[in-house]
């Protein structure tokens, strides 16, 4: 069942652009939140070994995230996305090695539609905009429904020390949601003209059709079809 199934209420034209971008990316919100892989994991039925090869894929994403983030720190539309508070590889580490054991590293890799989503991030360093449509699709969504995920993974997978779901716990962010209303300002207040505005949702869009695809790579290997 779809937590989400509400349309978002706020108008495609909206004058807030959190709200314009949230309402012309909704419907690719849903895909990603519909998709089988996303439903195993947020019905509790998906196997360990899966929830485990999401933690691994979403480990290379947040290297390449976190690195471009810290490249474009002193970009003047980008660096009011740079939060050292959200870095989550150190979390990932954390879970990784407790999901995977000391030689995690060794026992991982990225699969080709991961690889497709580090590249596409990567080439953010030459597009601020689109850094932060990345930013957005994945750190708002772990700490939106992130949480739904943390809760269901914790009781799941027995995993309620911590280690293991340490990658959707943001101690150093206070209340989720004043932070998310803080982001929803951020994203209010930058200075871009239409065009740009227009590649950010574009880029949003897209950063959403790619976490699907790597969903989509994981359901093959470890979901019944
Ligand atoms: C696992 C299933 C998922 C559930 C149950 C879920 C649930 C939610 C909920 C309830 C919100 C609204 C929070 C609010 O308005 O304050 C939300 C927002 C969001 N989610 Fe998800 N989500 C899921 C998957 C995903 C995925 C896979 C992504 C991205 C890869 C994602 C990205 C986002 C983003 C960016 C927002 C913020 C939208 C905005 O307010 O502008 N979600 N999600």
């Amino acid at each position: 069942m779809s937590v989400t199934a509400e349309a978002p209420s706020t108008a495609p034209d909206s004058e807030l652009f959190s709200e314009r971008l949230k309402a012309a990316t909704w419907s690719a919100h849903q895909a990603a939140e519909d998709h089988g892989f996303t439903q195993a994991l947020m019905s509790g039925t998906l196997p360990v070994a899966g929830y485990t090869a999401m933690v691994a894929q979403h480990y290379f994403a947040y290297v390449a995230l976190e690195e471009v983030g810290r490249a474009l720190a002193g970009d003047p539309l980008a660096g009011r996305f740079h939060y050292p508070e959200l870095e989550r590889v150190p979390a990932l580490v954390t879970d990784l090695e407790h999901l995977l054991g000391p030689d995690w590293r060794a026992r991982i890799e990225p699969t080709p539609a991961t690889r497709t989503y580090v590249a596409r991030i990567e080439q953010m360093t030459d597009h601020p905009e689109g850094f932060i449509a990345h930013h957005y699709t994945r750190y708002m969504g772990d700490v939106s429904g992130g949480q739904f995920i943390r809760r269901t993974a914790a009781g799941a997978y027995g995993l309620t020390d911590g280690a293991g779901v340490a990658f959707y716990v943001f101690d150093r962010l206070g209340s989720l949601p004043r932070f998310r209303a803080g982001y929803r300002e951020r994203l209010d207040s930058l200075e871009m003209d239409a065009a740009t505005a227009d590649r950010l949702i574009a880029e949003t869009r897209l950063a959403y059709q790619l976490n699907t695809e790597v969903f989509a790579d994981l359901g093959r290997l470890h979901t019944a079809r």
